[in-house]
């Protein structure tokens, strides 16, 4: 039997680094995707293949305590741990223990924020659980996702599995998710090409709030609010082209107020001014900042802003919201 599982990308809409001082944040699915399919084996290996994870490919495999490295590249074998991991959970979850094959493939660049991690620990659990005769719920397999990062990276909020699992936009505040309405985003990633280390920016955030409280909280509150507000204005009866004027508006003081608390680089900024230039409604930097990619909201313009990101030095993705998390595309009995 032979199951093909996919999973989704996720970017952060608002309320990145304020979210970590308890402030809400919307984070939502896009449509580049992680796919995984699981096969029984005859023995009791379990082999994982890579072929494009948007880093060169890789094989490893491994049978109780040995590991053989077929090749090694850098990002990519982080990436097996969280494949590994969630191997072993959904086994564990199953009860059995079975030898399989995983192969991935992936849409999704490693490294640039969008929950690469993530989407590949969900589809893993989500394949491999079928494959043993599981039916978990997406929920279920959301906090399987976390349970993932917790052991392969210690502390993790549960956004990139919950996302990645549920689909859609959710609105995170201390720990609780709600589903927001789904609407359609026509917008444009931008990717630096180089990675910030979440860990160190979020450090560098909270000296910065320790050392001048008085002038990083109120930038922090400012955040929390205008989160609230882009709920707000997502909730709301406004027609489609009011929307996007007014989420383009908080997008813009959303990526000025993390330029205030230091999190964007030369980079980011020359790419959120070029997708503006361009026609974007508004653009800012998604996730931690300090490399990592950017977003536009380009309604009826995201070629052009796809351009204006690849003349400034980025690699454009168009993509949109996917109101699909976790799916399962094939089972072949
Ligand atoms: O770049 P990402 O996707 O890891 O996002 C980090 C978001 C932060 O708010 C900066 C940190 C966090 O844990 O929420």
């Amino acid at each position: 039997m032979r199951v093909l599982a996919s999973a989704p990308a996720k970017i952060i809409l608002f309320g990145e680094h304020s979210v970590v001082y308890g402030k809400p944040a919307i984070a939502a699915a896009i449509n580049l995707r992680t796919y995984v399919e699981a096969e029984l084996r005859r023995d009791d290996r379990i082999r994982i293949e890579a072929h494009d994870i948007k880093v060169p490919g890789l094989t490893v495999s491994f049978s109780e305590n040995e590991i053989y490295f077929e090749s090694d590249y850098g990002k990519a074998a982080e990436v097996l741990s969280y494949v590994r991991q969630a191997i072993e959970l959904a086994m564990e979850e199953a009860g059995v223990r079975k030898g399989i094959n995983v192969s991935i493939t992936s849409q999704i660049p490693v490294g640039a924020g969008l929950g690469s991690s993530a989407a590949v620990a969900v589809a893993t659990i989500g394949a491999v659980s079928k494959l043993l005769g599981l039916e978990l719920t997406r929920e279920e397999v959301a906090k399987l996702g976390h349970k993932v990062e917790l052991l392969v990276q210690g502390a993790s909020s549960g956004i990139d599995p919950t996302v990645s699992a549920i689909g859609g936009f959710l609105y995170y505040e201390k720990g609780n998710f709600e589903h927001l309405p789904f609407m359609e985003l026509p917008i444009v990633v931008g990717y630096t090409g180089s990675s910030g280390s979440t860990k160190e920016l979020v450090a560098m955030v909270r000296r910065r709030y320790e050392s001048m409280p008085e002038l990083i909280v109120p930038i922090l509150n400012a955040m929390g609010k205008l989160v609230k507000k882009a709920k707000e204005v997502i909730t709301s009866e406004l027609d489609e082209e009011e929307k996007f004027a007014k989420l383009g508006e908080l997008m813009n003081i959303n990526h000025g107020l993390l330029d205030a608390l230091g999190v964007s680089t030369k980079k980011l900024s020359e790419l959120v001014y070029a997708a503006r230039t361009a026609g974007a409604l508004g653009a800012k930097i998604t996730g931690a900042g300090g490399g990592g990619c950017m977003y536009a909201l380009a309604p009826g313009k995201q070629r052009e802003v796809a351009t204006a990101i690849t003349i400034a030095g980025g690699t454009p993705m168009i993509t949109e919201i996917s109101r699909e998390g976790l799916r399962i595309e094939e089972v072949i009995k």
